[in-house]
């Protein structure tokens, strides 16, 4: 089974978990690269639906290890409540590993998260408030506080002291937030370090070791390849590299390990937080009316547009080809899932963004500076819908309605990459597997 990365191509929620969901159990290692808990998917157990928020999706399956590599920002409470979760649901954690230079997020990354969010205004990001934002801040400043130092008493309390000299100040004067003591902190984390020693793990060496007995190895994106630190829509972005390349530096993995990079695009695209979104149909409380606002309403609602982690309702927008061939370009995407083709089955017609227009001219590639994006007018080609026809019981690709074949077929034309799975339900087998080799 080659190696994989599997990487969202829009901005996040994309329907990573339910493809990960799919084919994680093919895969001997199943590792996160990048990101923390602001990314949450669902997986299916039995007859029930689990919110993961930091744990691999490889957790599920016995015989796969679950990593969270070094890219990962880790906030110990969090893990240890989902390990709680997940063994008194039956799964075992035993085989999770976490990479000793994994940074950890501090109670006042999260305090300082928010209280930025604030000051920012009418201009804030939008972000999760869960602390990753200052958590990668300080792993960039080599100020950070790493999994290893966790471990040792003696250092772990020499780290905070050193942050809270610098951070107290932050919190206490430009804030007027409460300040942390070194004690404070320790009664908190250092009984998580005491749960989380024995999975604390050498992951660059297991996996590359691994490589060389040639197991398979999933790298699991988080978010989204435009909310990429470098090649996401900055600043309107979260810390961490989501796009493939962040495979091989959250991880210690050299680029000749990955095989395959299998992007995941929904047929139409959502947004969450702040930002540019050209093809974004407003809602009606966001200024939209007429046609606009009802395609955006019924988009959110078939396809229950609401975030795992934060219950928010996620902004809702037709297909964009700029986007998608961006997407394929700086992830160099081999394969692509398209997911919930079936929630266009409310439509009579359905338009793809081909190309931006602004100030006059015509962009068919992504714009390199923000205020074009801001701007940007989308180009629309309308195709035929298939508008009634339910194709949540197809699971061939000749199944589905003509008009629904030549939608996806357009998609892989405009963006250059194969379709080779297709995802047309919520549950596992609503999914039509054309191409993709297990
Ligand atoms: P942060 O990652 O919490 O710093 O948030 C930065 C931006 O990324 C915000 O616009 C968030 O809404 C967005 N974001 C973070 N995680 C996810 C995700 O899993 N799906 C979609 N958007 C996300």
């Amino acid at each position: 089974m080659p190696s994989t990365v599997l990487v969202g191509a829009q901005w996040g929620d994309e329907g990573k978990g339910k493809i990960t969901d799919l084919i994680a159990s093919d895969y001997d290692y199943v590792v996160r690269y990048q990101g923390g808990n602001n990314a949450g998917h669902t997986v299916i157990h039995g007859d029930k639906k689990l919110a993961l928020h930091l744990m691999p999706s490889g957790v599920m399956y016995d015989h796969a290890v679950p990593v969270i590599g070094n890219g990962v920002v880790v906030d110990p409470g969090v893990l240890i409540k989902e390990m709680a979760m997940l063994e008194a649901e039956g799964i075992s954690c035993k085989n999770l590993k976490i990479s000793c230079d994994a940074h950890v997020i501090m109670p006042y990354h999260k305090d300082l998260d928010g209280a930025d969010e604030k000051r920012l205004g009418e201009h804030k990001i939008g972000t999760t408030k869960r602390g990753i934002g200052p958590c990668y801040q300080d792993k960039v400043a080599r100020k950070g506080i790493r999994i290893q130092d966790l471990m040792d008493e003696k250092i772990f309390r020499l780290k905070v002291e050193t942050a809270l000299a610098q951070k107290n100040p932050i919190l206490k004067n430009i804030y007027g937030l409460h300040t942390y003591t070194v004690d404070e902190i320790c009664e908190e984390y250092l009984p998580y370090a005491r749960i989380l020693k024995q999975y604390m793990a050498e992951t660059a060496q297991l996996l590359n070791e691994a490589v060389r007995e040639d197991k398979s190895i999933l790298f699991e994106g988080a978010q989204g390849t435009l909310l990429d630190i470098d090649h996401g829509t900055y600043p309107y972005v979260t810390s961490s590299s989501c796009c493939a390349g962040g495979a091989c530096t959250g991880t210690g993995v050299g680029p000749k390990a990955i095989d395959r990079v299998l992007g995941i695009q929904k047929a139409y695209v959502t947004r969450v937080g702040g930002g540019p979104f050209p093809t974004e149909q407003r809602y009606p409380e966001d200024g939209g009316t007429g046609e606009e606002a009802m395609v955006g309403e019924t988009l959110c609602e078939v396809g229950h547009e609401f975030g795992v982690t934060t219950g928010r309702k996620r902004r809702c927008g037709w297909f964009d080809a700029v986007i998608a061939r961006y997407a394929a370009e700086v992830n160099g995407l081999t394969d692509v899932a398209l997911t919930k083709l079936d929630v266009l089955s409310a439509f009579d017609t359905i338009k793809v963004c081909v190309a931006y227009e602004c100030d006059g001219k015509t962009y068919d590639y992504f714009p390199m500076q923000q205020s074009v994006l801001f701007h940007a007018k989308p180009v629309y080609e309308e195709l035929p819908g298939w508008k009634g026809v339910d194709i949540t019981e197809c699971r061939t690709f000749e199944e589905l309605p003509e008009n629904a074949q030549r939608y996806v077929e357009y998609i892989e034309e405009v963006a250059g990459v194969p379709v080779t799975i297709i995802a047309v339900g919520p549950d596992r087998e609503q999914t039509i597997m054309r191409g993709w080799d297990r």
